[in-house]
């Protein structure tokens, strides 16, 4: 529900109430009611403090309005990025996360150009440019929407918002632009620490940007990780955006930030094929370079300057680097990705690199980091390359498993073979980025994610921990790709839509997928699973009947128990799982209990385990597998004396299959 101020700013009051509103503190207000801070309808035939970014003319008219009688018009544009601004200063506080809207459509006659959002800032007189909204069609014949989220993390001496074209010179109107946030609920105290669950493993990281050490965030990655990893700002193209001049000043929050609660940095990244500026590829001549034997002694050498001057500059702050960052290609036959990089030196920017980051940075664990290290080709070109480098004197210290996953790839059996190719080689490994994305292809895009999807993905976490439990010998480190699900890279990568998969939800909340890391029992929750209480009181004159239900999701999964045949003493059983939900599951495992001391002697198409009456039936390696609707069957022989009844709850996780 909106807030009435919501309402009551459209109307010729606004400015008064706009201020109000922008002054009242975000505590205040209740969570999750979105709060107006600024509505500009330009229907009281002012500009409401809206101008022209440089030299053209913004003025309110009357020729077309969104709603109302008037906009806003911007002509005489000569430059693309002219168009209108407001200055948003006074008005958006850092560390909230603001919605920001408006309404576009070009002046009548104007051919079809795209417009965009975007946000200006300056500290200390240097501007960066945020965009809120990317290039988005545009034309004279209708309003178009320009809709995104911004976060200020930084303390600012400058901050508009603006919109610009494409073309240069088409005129434009604007209407109906709106500022507003969401108050979050406060992150659960009453909940275990991620780190403390897992303090006799290995520590946890998130990933993070700016903005997530502050306020409630910042109090959710305090609470819940050991390490922080900075999502981008310890990247080329953030560090030595230009060659020689070094700019640290958002990486050296995050490690204050670190510092002042506890948590350690993992560094990443120095060396990449991506995010690096064009700069660090030109040759002498300022072209792109070719690979010649001046170029490469060029491109080292820039590389040597780049990692002590990184390097060097945090010194004992960050003790474990991502050296390089996907170097791996197995469809090459030696196993080396065609970057830039190779190209012009071959393996020589490996070795410097390393070299380099262990000289000054003496005490700091080096990682090799890629993706996709699951995938047995590409494991074995990654393990024979740290075996070759290694083998050399180059100071690999560790192998950084990214594992941006999803809820049905990889296989843990494929991820445990994983884990298990480097062990002999006696070398630290870490899971550095993982997510657990909630699609399984591209084509699909849930308008919110379906509770069978979040369950599997729950599911999920649970196994992949329990796997790096079991290999903790050999894991230092497990970070997550993120903190929660209100921001992660996979909302545009690989294609733009809306994913959940991180452990804390869109309002920092602990979603299933927490429990499926801290206590998987608790997978499904008090909201999730069937709770009906019935009390009967009975006295002579009344009688009192209380029901509570709380809602139940659909069950995911549906049993049949057959007794196919049965002897004295023994019996012979049938059991078919059907998976009713809407995600292919890569693993089962289905509970029951025997009600008349009933004992499984011989199983097949699963792996049992029978504890007194609990019975547990996992997948086998070859049918885990299950796609939404499909089944799966095992058999057995049990024994029995006195009764066989049939088993009256099944259970997938915690979940209660219906049987039928
Ligand atoms: C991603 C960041 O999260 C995004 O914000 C950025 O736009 C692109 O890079 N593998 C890596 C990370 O090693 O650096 C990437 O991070 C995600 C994939």
């Amino acid at each position: 529900m909106r807030r009435v101020l919501a309402g009551v700013l459209a109307t010729s009051v606004v400015a008064g109430l706009v201020t109000l509103a922008a002054h009242a503190s975000p505590r205040a207000a209740a969570a999750d009611e979105p709060v107006v801070v600024v509505s500009s309808t330009f229907d009281d035939g002012t500009a409401q403090g809206w101008t022209a970014r440089g030299g053209e003319v913004a003025e309110p008219s009357t020729a077309v309005a969104r709603g109302g009688t008037h906009s806003l018009a911007v002509s005489g544009r000569a430059q693309s990025w002219q168009g209108p601004t407001l200055n948003l200063l006074d008005k958006a506080q850092k560390g909230i996360r603001y919605d920001l809207s408006v309404w576009v459509r070009l002046a009548a006659g104007e051919a079809a150009t795209q417009a965009r959002l975007s946000v200006e800032r300056r500290t200390a007189g240097t501007p960066s440019y945020d965009q809120v909204v990317g290039d988005t069609a545009v034309t004279a014949d209708g309003w178009v929407n320009l809709r995104g989220s911004y976060t200020l993390a930084a303390d600012v001496d400058f901050l508009s918002t603006y919109v610009e074209l494409a073309s240069a010179t088409a005129s434009l109107h604007i209407d109906d632009f709106s500022l507003s946030y969401t108050p979050l609920p406060p992150i659960q105290t009453d909940i275990p620490s991620v780190k403390d669950v897992l303090a006799d493993h290995f520590a946890v990281g998130a990933a993070v940007e700016g903005a997530q050490v502050l306020n409630n965030h910042g109090q959710l990655v305090a609470k819940h990780f050991d390490s922080i990893t900075p999502g981008n700002t310890l990247k080329w193209d953030a560090t030595e955006p230009t060659e020689g001049a070094f700019r640290f000043t958002d990486a050296e929050t995050l490690v204050a930030w670190a510092k002042a609660n506890g948590a350690a940095v993992r560094g990443h990244t120095l060396v990449w094929h991506q995010q690096t500026p064009a700069w660090v590829f030109k040759d002498a001549a300022g072209n792109d370079m070719t690979a010649t034997p001046e170029n490469k002694v060029l491109l080292l050498s820039r590389l040597e300057a780049h990692i002590r001057g990184v390097v060097g500059h945090f010194g004992d702050d960050i003790p474990v680097w991502d050296v390089v960052n996907e170097v791996v290609d197995e469809n090459q036959a030696d196993g080396l990705r065609r970057s830039k990089w190779f190209e012009i030196t071959g393996l020589d920017y490996l070795r410097t690199a390393f070299r380099v980051a262990r000289e000054v940075a003496p005490n700091a664990r080096l990682v090799i980091n890629d993706y996709n290290t699951n995938v047995p080709s590409k494991r074995d070109k990654l393990y024979d390359l740290i075996v070759k480098l290694r083998a050399e004197g180059v100071p690999i210290d560790a192998v950084g498993h990214q594992m941006h996953v999803n809820v049905q790839w990889p296989s843990l059996t494929e991820t445990e073979a994983m884990l298990a190719k480097f062990v002999p080689l006696g070398i630290d490994q870490q899971i550095t980025e993982m997510d657990v994305s909630i699609y399984t292809d591209n084509s699909q895009s849930y308008p919110t994610p379906p509770a069978d999807v979040l369950l599997t993905q729950a599911y999920r976490y649970r196994d992949f921990f329990e796997l790096y439990k079991r290999y903790s010998e050999n894991i230092s480190s497990v970070t997550l790709w993120g903190l929660a699900d209100d921001s992660t890279w996979l909302d545009s990568f690989p294609v733009t839509r809306k994913d959940h998969p991180l452990l804390f939800d869109t309002r920092l909340q602990a979603k299933d997928a927490y429990w499926g890391v801290v206590d998987p029992s608790r997978i499904g929750g008090p909201t999730s699973t069937t709770t009906t209480t019935s009390t009967t009181t009975t006295t002579t004159t009344t009688t009192t009947t209380t029901t509570t239900t709380t809602i139940v999701p659909p069950a995911p999964c549906t049993v049949t128990y057959t007794i196919g045949s049965q002897w004295q003493g023994g019996f012979h059983g049938e059991v078919r799982f059907t998976n009713q939900g809407t995600t292919p599951l890569v693993s089962w495992s289905l509970d029951w209990s025997f009600a008349d001391g009933q004992r499984i002697t011989q199983l097949w198409g699963g792996v049992h385990t029978q504890d007194g009456s609990a019975v547990r039936v996992r997948s086998a390696s070859w049918n885990g597998m299950v796609p939404p609707g499909g089944s799966v069957s095992f058999g057995f022989l049990a024994s029995w004396t006195g009764q066989n009844s049939k088993p009256t709850e099944f259970r997938f996780g915690v979940a209660p299959c219906r049987t039928g």
